[in-house]
């Protein structure tokens, strides 16, 4: 007997040793197909190559592929925990050939399969063929040598298989396992098929049409084979059981839940056992795939899952959080052949712990309003649909969740009441919109939101992706198409296309599809949860309903998730500098750069920017991976994460941690959390460089800072260095010494005026060591120099009168200086000896007046002032001269 583990590793071998490409699983949500809600078979991630839209460098390949049945078209939820064979989530393992072999090795490999490396004993075995499928009949009899009664040939869809509307297709044969006649049941095509006697374990389809159209068939490029497996039913034949929940791997997870829950799965306590192992790994696999819970599409799907095996912990006597407690078993079992599981341990944690506790708080009352409301309700009554309706409103009790509640007394629920009341409270939440205010073009999409539900968002995961249109609007009216050279508003079922928020730009792209191309030039939000693509058809036509293939551009993408994720750790590295009053205030994350204010009194020097930068770029080095969460706000701020101004948070926040915090409180933990919805690097060294700008006032109190990062970092220092290395051209040096460079020359320059000002200076005077002596005379036996000069800087006149008084040693200097405009500034000195007798000050408001002006002032020993008319500096030299000698 093998494990799960082995039988899927012998699984994978085998192809491997018949020269089958093993492929890794694909993730949970589809990103090739738009009508699918999740992977539900392991032909999905070869859909494209089966139609020969896509190559491969493989012709066969196999695959252990996750899949998950709830929610869309086949949708296991309302079973699981009943029956021994329903899963919402399962493995499907299956070989597969792209136009390379068909029918008749398809057989022989599964044949060999499992009667030699299974050893599954051929007798129990039987197949089932469509019923005009004579070749597939015939190979079973030569290859397997099956007695005609143990090939049955069934006209139903039941063999053939399509994987949903549209898609390939072909006639397929089933391999079915009897458990023996104990267990009651017939074989497929009999009356009692669907006993549990005769179990199908492996499909073979014979791919060999593409149904293009709901009654258009064509055929593939070439014959292919899709195979599928469950492994959790092959595993309960190798393990001799006959319940796919007592194999190795459902045992652990039930002895887990038995532990935790202090109660054995026996009895009617059974079911729930099951219910909480099975819902354990969907919920596990879809959070690890980026699925979180929420209220809208596969969100939903999710949190009805995550509930309604919170409902049986409930009914297992569980009065906290306990679904969480068993993801250690799930990674221990599942681990190693899925890794993603490990990889987002925390995350899966923590999302379920979150929202058990949260339902937790409206659990126990919901139970109770519902055993309060069928008290008098019996086996085939129905609860009303207004109660249902409330506890799925108030309460968060999703409707399967109320019916499963009450499977058990077999009571059902008004399902058109309940719809009803739905309905009429959408109606109110309309007319709420509908008064709002909203200007007439909004409401368009609030009406669009109602009909087609929110966008589902696929943009933290993928860049590509196919969706369905669900409306065109033009020029402000919903349109059933666009053409060539139309400027459309397109809404999508599902898309990678961010919308813009928080500061971070929409994206832009393109969207194809069979007939059109529209190029994207920007994403918004609209109508609480619709994603609105803007853009130009510029190719054919689109219309609604058409399937599309939308294609982020990616280096743009890379450019704003890197500049985002560049801001959160501005944003923390500002706060370590400069204090935590620092918040953000608004940001704008675009491709080619981010800027982001945040409150700070005062300019920040370039030393404190600098220590910005080198902090931030110390977390962009360490290259640690960026984690994202689902949280309540509460518990989020409680550990420190940053909410951003003017966002509104719903009761579960995205919170995005990056870094580790190398100094002082921070070390060990998480270097930057916030509260955001953005999109990020996958690790911090993605950023590559972060390089700011610079800073600026935007408003009182409120500082602007300006960064680039990767590529742009790289342009603007490589702009930087070119301007250096031109500098050190100019200067005919090295560029390591422009700097020494400069000195020098700034150096000579300073020396330069200062020996141009002496040489004006000593020209003024007229040249020469005591060359003012011609202008020296004696009046009234006093010295006295006086001078008209032109050309001197009016400033520098004082210097001037200083070096006259001391070359005559005792006497008056009367400077007059000429500017080139004709207006004059006079000076006058008198040395210390004379003070008492001549007033520099009286002086020179004689000279002052003999130019035309007035006043003058200073100190006795020297004195300024000025006057407009220079023409006139000989007659005020003498008229100083006059009032020395009265
Ligand atoms: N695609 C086939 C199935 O899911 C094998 O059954």
């Amino acid at each position: 007997m093998s494990g799960v583990n082995d039988i899927r590793s012998t699984f994978l071998d085998y192809f491997k040793k018949n020269g089958h490409e093993i492929v890794p699983s694909s993730p949970l949500v589809p990103r090739n197909d738009p009508t699918l809600m999740f992977t539900n078979a392991g032909m999905v991630q070869f859909k494209n190559v089966f139609t020969g839209l896509e190559q491969r460098l493989y012709k066969t390949a196999s695959t252990a592929q996750k899949c998950v049945r709830a929610g869309g078209k086949h949708n296991d939820l309302d079973n699981v925990g009943y029956t021994a064979r329903h899963h919402t989530f399962f493995e499907m393992l299956g070989n597969f050939s792209f136009g390379d072999y068909f029918k008749e090795r398809a057989i022989e490999l599964a044949w060999n399969l499992i009667t030699k490396e299974f050893a599954i004993d051929a007798k129990r075995l039987l197949v089932t063929v469509y019923h005009t499928d004579d070749e597939a009949f015939n190979l079973w009899k030569k290859i397997a040598g099956l007695p005609d009664e143990k090939i049955i040939r069934i006209p139903t869809s039941d063999n053939f298989w399509a994987m949903g509307d549209t898609g390939p297709c072909g006639p397929c044969s089933e391999i079915f396992y009897d458990h023996g006649d104990h267990i009651w049941g017939g074989p497929p095509g009999s009356p009692e098929e669907d006993g549990d006697r005769f179990i199908e374990i492996w499909n073979l389809v014979f791919m060999q049409y593409e149904q293009v159209m709901k009654d258009e068939r064509i055929d593939l490029p070439r014959p292919s084979i899709d195979t599928g497996m469950g492994l959790e039913r092959v595993a309960a034949v190798l393990q001799g059981k006959h319940d796919n929940y007592d194999i190795d791997l459902f045992r652990a997870l039930i002895e887990a839940s038995e532990e935790v829950t202090g109660v054995r799965a026996e009895g009617e306590r059974r079911a729930s056992h099951r219910v909480i192992a099975d819902h354990l790994r969907s919920s596990a696999f879809l959070i690890a795939d980026g699925v979180l819970p929420s209220n809208e599409g596969r969100g939903y799907v999710l949190r009805r899952i995550m509930r309604r095996a919170m409902r049986h912990a409930e009914l297992l006597g569980a009065r906290e959080p306990l679904i969480w407690k068993l993801l250690p078993a799930l990674v221990q079992e599942m681990g190693r052949a899925y890794p993603e599981l490990v990889r987002a341990e925390s995350l899966i944690s923590e999302t379920l712990k979150l929202e058990e506790t949260r339902f937790r708080k409206t659990l126990e009352r919901g139970l109770s309003l519902l055993s309060d409301a069928t008290t008098t309700l019996g086996k085939g009554d129905m609860l009303d649909g207004e109660t249902a309706f409330k506890l799925y409103d108030t309460y968060g009790f999703p409707l399967d969740l109320t019916q499963d509640a009450l499977r058990a007394r077999e009571i059902g629920v008004d399902i058109s009441g309940f719809t009803d009341a739905m309905e009429r409270q959408k109606a109110e939440a309309r007319s709420h919109w509908a008064g709002s205010g909203d200007k007439a073009t909004e409401t368009i999409w609030f009406e669009l939101k109602e009909k087609h539900g929110a966008s589902e968002f696929l943009g933290y995961d993928t860049e590509t992706a196919e969706g369905v249109v669900q409306a065109l609007v033009k020029d402000g009216a919903s349109v059933a198409s666009a053409s060539a050279g139309d400027k459309v508003q397109i809404v999508v079922n599902q898309t990678p296309f961010y919308g813009e928020s928080g500061g971070q730009m929409g994206d832009t792209g393109v969207i194809t599809s069979d007939t059109a191309k529209i190029e994207i030039t920007d994403t918004q939000k609209r109508g609480e949860g619709l994603f609105v693509h803007i853009g130009c058809v510029v190719e054919g036509s689109v219309k609604a309903g058409d399937a599309v293939a939308l294609t982020v551009d990616h280096s743009r993408r890379s450019r704003l998730r890197a500049n985002h994720s560049a801001t959160h750790l501005l944003h923390e590295a500002l706060r370590e500098v400069l204090g935590t009053h620092v918040t953000q205030k608004g940001s704008l994350v675009a491709p080619e750069r981010l800027r982001f204010d945040v409150s700070h009194p005062k300019p920040m020097t370039a030393d404190e920017l600098k220590v910005v930068e080198d902090m931030a770029n110390e977390i962009v080095l360490q290259n640690s991976p960026v984690t994202t969460r689902l949280m309540s706000v509460d518990d989020a701020i409680a550990e420190g994460a940053m909410a951003l101004f003017g966002e509104k948070y719903g009761d579960e926040v995205r919170v995005v941690a990056m870094g580790q915090g190398v100094r002082g409180g921070k070390a060990g933990k998480p270097y930057s959390i916030e509260l955001c919805g953005g999109t990020h690097v996958g690790a911090t060294g993605q950023i590559g460089l972060i390089r700011v700008l610079g800073e600026s006032a935007v408003g009182a109190g409120v500082r602007r800072i300006e960064a680039v990062t990767g590529e742009s970092a790289r342009e603007y220092l490589a702009e930087q260095d070119e301007r250096v290395k031109s500098l050190a051209t100019s200067l005919k040096v090295q560029p390591a010494d422009v700097l020494a460079r400069v000195e020098v020359l700034m150096d000579e320059r300073r020396k330069l005026e200062r020996e141009l000002a002496e040489a004006k200076r000593k020209l003024a005077m007229g040249g020469g060591q005591g060359g003012s002596a011609d202008a020296v005379r004696d009046v009234a036996g006093v010295k006295f120099l006086g001078k008209a000069i032109s050309g001197v800087d009016p400033k520098d006149l004082k210097g001037l009168a200083d070096d006259g008084k001391a070359s005559l040693g005792s006497g008056v200097v009367a400077l007059i200086g000429v500017a080139e405009d004709g207006k004059a500034s006079a000076v006058v000195a008198v040395t210390p000896d004379l003070t008492g007798r001549f007033s520099a000050v009286d002086l020179v408001r004689v000279a002052s007046a003999a130019l035309g002006g007035k006043g003058g002032g200073g100190r006795p020993d020297m004195a300024q002032a000025g006057g407009p008319d220079g023409a006139k500096a000989d007659e005020a030299i003498e008229a100083v001269a006059v009032a020395l000698a009265s």
